[in-house]
């Protein structure tokens, strides 16, 4: 199902690149960051150009609940004990110079983007964690206070509450900022070779490139893949709920996140990582709390994302290798991309200008923490894990026990494929193995989708990619 913002904003469609263009810059990515940062560019008087393998908008930026905060969760005394203060402190001020950024932003152009500002608050009932979270936070600057008088929307003992946050409508907002840009839709990247960005019909040559694709697609340099995997979340929308004066989010797990919208409470949960949820059930999960804590409040809409995970918890911003000075990135948004995207294109225009930029060091992609170690051995060991479970895990599904409308890894003709029976009984089969590096597909029954474990690609029931870093469909099986 749509989001609640597909429904409400058709951005207009955009022509594909069909001929050859030079840029001082190309952006990989019309999503949230794509959109702010070549905005950003062009603000500096340089010619930059946008390539979108889809339309402007149509990727994890559809499904966002769009909360615009420098309040990441319980970040701050975890961010304080992996980075120290200092670079600590970097990171908020460049997420409350973001927050200024949309102010700015909004109003100076006066964009009708449903744009809100109220407090966020972080609940749950750890009453100590959050008092010092608090603490934590207003040592590095941002604005924040413990309360137990909240307008929580499920009761908690208390909360960490951050003065004027903000929320919107994402892709209203989007839209107004993609009007003087030139993109190019249905225009994905294919290859990037020597300053030039092939697409299917033509090409981009670039002085500088950004990837925000959300997930880079090269593999090397960079290695994005086993620095970062991608998690999953599910958003309900209710009508006649109550519409608290904030935006919220669980402390502890299950984490649940609300905020309203007009006439709607968004609720979302039941997170995981992508490629994990063969049993379903994750809306269920939402609409379970929606009829305890709502009860007669009634679904309108559901739906669900995904946003990329770095092991500290904080972005890759920056230059994208050292081993290409030219290609830049902004990717591992950990579920906080709208202040993400403006922290990047704060920074990355300075950065490919030759600028100093005060907060860069607190993104930078080339980072390495000693803490990171365990995350990024549990990324490669989950590649290991999706790569064995295709070569010598045996289905103990046969074909005839997929039901219609469900999927399922079964054998057919000695061989394991991945299948998908209709409502009409016919079925559809597709290799599992992912085109990204190898890995494993499974089922999502949430989403009808094959998704990939190791770093989050997906496909559709029939094959077709829907988002990478896989950047081809998977093959039908006869
Ligand atoms: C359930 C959920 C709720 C969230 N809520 C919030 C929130 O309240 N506040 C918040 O700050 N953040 C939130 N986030 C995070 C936020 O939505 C994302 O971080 C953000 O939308 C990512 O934007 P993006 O531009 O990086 O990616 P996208 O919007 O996915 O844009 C990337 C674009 O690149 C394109 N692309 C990919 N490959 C190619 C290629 N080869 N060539 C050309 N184009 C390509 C894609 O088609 C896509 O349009 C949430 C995330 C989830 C999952
Ligand atoms: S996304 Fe990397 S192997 Fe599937």
């Amino acid at each position: 199902m749509e989001s609640v913002w597909t429904q409400t904003c058709k951005i207009p469609p955009r022509a594909s690149l069909t001929h050859s263009v030079e840029a001082d810059a190309a952006v990989i990515g019309a999503g949230m960051a794509g959109v702010l940062i070549a905005s950003a560019l062009q603000s500096e008087g340089r010619r930059v150009v946008v390539l979108e393998a889809g339309r402007t908008g149509s990727g994890q930026t559809a499904g966002t609940t769009a909360k615009i905060s420098s309040q990441h969760g319980l970040f701050c005394s975890k961010l304080i004990e992996t980075f120290g203060t200092e670079r600590a402190s970097k990171y908020a001020a460049a997420n409350q110079a973001a927050l200024a950024g949309f102010r700015r932003i909004i109003t100076g152009r006066g964009i009708d983007c449903e744009y809100e500002e109220l407090p966020s608050y972080v609940f749950g009932d750890d009453a100590a964690s959050l008092r010092a979270e608090a603490e934590a936070a207003r040592s590095l600057g941002l604005p924040a206070s413990y309360t137990e008088s909240a307008p929580l929307p499920i009761p908690a003992a208390g909360a960490v509450r951050f003065e004027n946050q903000a929320q919107f409508h994402p892709l209203r907002f989007l839209a107004a900022m993609a009007e003087g840009l030139e993109i190019y839709e249905n225009s994905p990247v294919l290859s990037v070779e020597d300053g030039a960005l092939k697409t299917p019909l033509a090409a981009v040559r670039a002085q500088q490139l950004v990837f925000a694709c959300h997930f880079p697609f090269v593999n090397f340099p960079g290695m994005y893949f086993a620095r970062m995997h991608q998690e999953r979340s599910y958003i309900i929308a209710l009508e006649n709920a109550p519409l608290p004066e904030g935006v919220f989010i669980g402390a502890e797990e299950p984490v649940f996140s609300l905020r309203r919208s007009g006439r709607l409470l968004l609720l979302g949960g039941g997170k995981h990582r992508t490629g994990e949820n063969s049993s379903g059930g994750r809306y269920d999960i939402l609409r379970q709390k929606a009829a305890e804590r709502f009860p007669g409040s009634r679904e309108v809409a559901h739906w669900s994302a995904q946003d990329c995970i770095t092991p500290d918890g904080t972005p890759y911003i920056g230059r994208f290798s050292a081993s290409r000075p030219d290609w830049f990135v902004a990717t591992g948004f950990n579920k906080w991309g709208m202040s993400s995207s403006m922290v990047a294109a704060m920074l990355l225009p300075d950065l490919m200008a030759g600028r100093e930029s005060p907060n860069a060091e607190a993104f930078s992609p080339s980072r390495f923490e000693a803490e990171a170690v365990p995350a990024m051995a549990e990324n490669g060991a989950q590649a290991v894990k999706g790569l064995v479970r295709r070569f010598f895990e045996v289905p103990d599904e046969a074909a005839a026990d997929i039901r219609p409308g469900r999927g399922g890894i079964v054998e057919l003709g000695g061989e394991k494929v991945g299948v998908y029976r209709d409502e009409n009984g016919a079925i559809h089969a597709v290799d599992i193995r992912c085109p990204h590096l190898g890995c494993q597909l499974e089922w999502n029954p949430d989403e009808l989708s094959w998704d990939c474990p190791c770093h989050g690609s997906r496909f559709d029931r029939f094959g077709a990619r829907i988002s990478g870093p896989a950047q081809e469909d998977i093959a039908s099986q006869p």
